[in-house]
């Protein structure tokens, strides 16, 4: 089993996206939108199971832990008090030459030089001024940019604004985690948790990215799987540990390879982080972001407090002591972990003399569990047959297929090509041709190629039995 060089990898998982139906370009039949995808019909599925194995995971088997589903729009000044009007930008310069724009601690970052979140335009410029002869613009090679200005990520919309220009902005949300913290006080007072309690909630997030690359990795608009753990202040060094733990835990259980997977301390945080540190994957340009882990300390709740006005003070049940919880936040990307898990199980091999295209996915969250079909698509009789075991088998387990386009071949390297663990082959032993064989199938497993014959009646507990 061999990987592909990784920039092939790139193209090839980018184009088996469109091709199988998991990804296509936003609006395409226009031309596009910049950092815009849509996930197919197989990629649903496909993001429908990671969600599933997350919220599973963080949700339905923890005890204390509660989930959540906030509106996207949100009062203005929830974005002041959060920090994100003033704070959450980019420093960005254009080619005079070509308009090229490029975002300026990344171009820094490449050379070894490290800008911090927190300069000013003005420190920025100085530090950019003092590289400027080793940046070169890549689409034209001048090394003539324009001043670097620090542009504001969030997204307006005019939501509610019917008169002027002028109204407050309604920001789509910049990050999803905003609307765990406005809800704060309403799941403590409808919940009635005790601290240490967990909050989660898969929401979509919007960003004006100076350049969205990468496919799926920086996009404009994407979903974050959040959680944020609230605790008493100072009580973060364990948690923090041990959230670390599990949730580098939770993606080897995916499948994802211990080898792909490391973590990264932030050395230049955010302005709400106290502490940071990514999960990075290594994706075919190497090891990057996949999610982060942020010590947020009491940030957030003080902020809102201030702003709303409102008491955001926990008060212990016991003791009555009252304080504003700290929140230690982790915070991925579907979109990457969409990307990641493809790549991860993206192989080629050579099958009877022709390569083979597979995507190694655990069977947990494979978008397709099993494709049933008919040996011959021309022979009533088979049809019949295995069209009542594919029948009997979807009312059972979720995401079963039928397929009965093109030869035998042709069908299990497509469903190869999406991952599908098990392939079911009906024929004329089924019928009972052989008496013996009546009612068996053929089960052929997707990594080993390997077939075998079982009795129709235990193709649900085997394949439930791994996914
Ligand atoms: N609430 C914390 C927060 O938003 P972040 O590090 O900015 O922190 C968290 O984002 C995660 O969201 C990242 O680790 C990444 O997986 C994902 N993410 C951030 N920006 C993204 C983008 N432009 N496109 C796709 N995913 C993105």
């Amino acid at each position: 089993m061999e990987k592909s060089s990784q920039k092939s990898v790139m193209e090839t998982i980018v184009s088996l996206a469109k091709r199988r139906g998991f990804v296509f370009p936003g609006s395409e039949i226009y031309g596009g939108l910049a950092g815009v995808y849509d996930f197919g019909p197989r990629g649903v599925e496909l993001l429908n199971n990671l969600k599933r194995v997350w919220w599973d995971a963080n949700v339905s088997m923890r005890e204390n832990w509660y989930g959540l589903d906030s509106g996207m729009f949100k009062n203005p000044r929830t974005w002041e008090a959060s920090g994100h009007t003033s704070g959450f930008s980019d420093p960005l310069a254009e080619c005079k030459k070509c308009n090229t724009r490029i975002r300026v601690d990344k171009v820094l970052e490449a050379i070894g030089v490290t800008a911090d979140e927190k300069m000013s335009e003005e420190e920025i410029n100085t530090l950019f001024d003092a590289h400027r002869a080793e940046i070169a613009c890549k689409k034209c090679g001048e090394h003539n940019f324009s001043a670097v200005r620090k542009f504001n990520l969030l997204v307006k919309s005019n939501l509610g604004d019917f008169t002027s220009d002028e109204a407050e902005p309604v920001y789509l949300p910049g990050e999803a985690s905003q609307g765990i913290y406005l809800d704060y006080k309403n799941i403590v007072d409808s919940m009635h948790p005790k601290i240490p309690f967990g909050v989660a909630q898969i929401g979509k997030a919007f960003r004006n990215e100076i350049s969205p690359r990468n496919f799926l990795f920086r996009t404009r608009e994407f979903e974050q799987a959040d959680t944020q753990l609230f605790i008493k202040p100072n009580e973060n060094k364990e948690a923090y540990e041990s959230l670390k733990k599990e949730r580098m835990e939770w993606y080897l259980a995916l499948g994802i390879r211990e080898e792909n997977l490391r973590f990264k301390q932030h050395e230049n945080l955010v302005f709400y982080a106290k502490d940071a540190w990514d999960i990075e994957y290594k994706y075919p340009w190497g090891f990057d972001e996949l999610e982060g882990i942020h010590d947020r300390s009491d940030y957030d709740l003080t902020q809102h407090q201030k702003f709303s006005g409102v008491d955001l003070r926990y008060v212990d049940p016991k003791t009555g002591e009252k304080y504003t919880p700290w929140i230690l936040e982790t915070s991925m990307g579907l979109g990457r972990l969409f990307l990641a898990v493809l790549t991860d199980a993206y192989y080629e091999d050579t099958v009877n003399n022709e390569t083979r295209v597979v995507l190694k996915l655990s069977p947990k969250i494979a978008p397709v569990k099993a494709m049933v079909s008919p040996l011959l698509k021309n022979k009533p009789a088979l049809v019949d047959k295995a069209r009542k075991i594919y029948e009997e088998l979807k009312k059972d387990i979720p995401q079963i297929m039928w397929d009965d386009n093109g030869n035998i071949g042709k069908r299990y390297r497509r469903q190869d090509e999406i991952g599908t663990p098990f392939c079911i082959t009906i024929d004329f032993d089924t019928l009972g041709e052989k008496p013996e064989m009546e009612n068996t199938v053929t089960l052929r497993h997707r990594d080993s190629g390997e077939q075998e014959r079982v009795h129709a009646n235990e193709l649900a507990s085997k394949i439930r039995a791994v996914i």
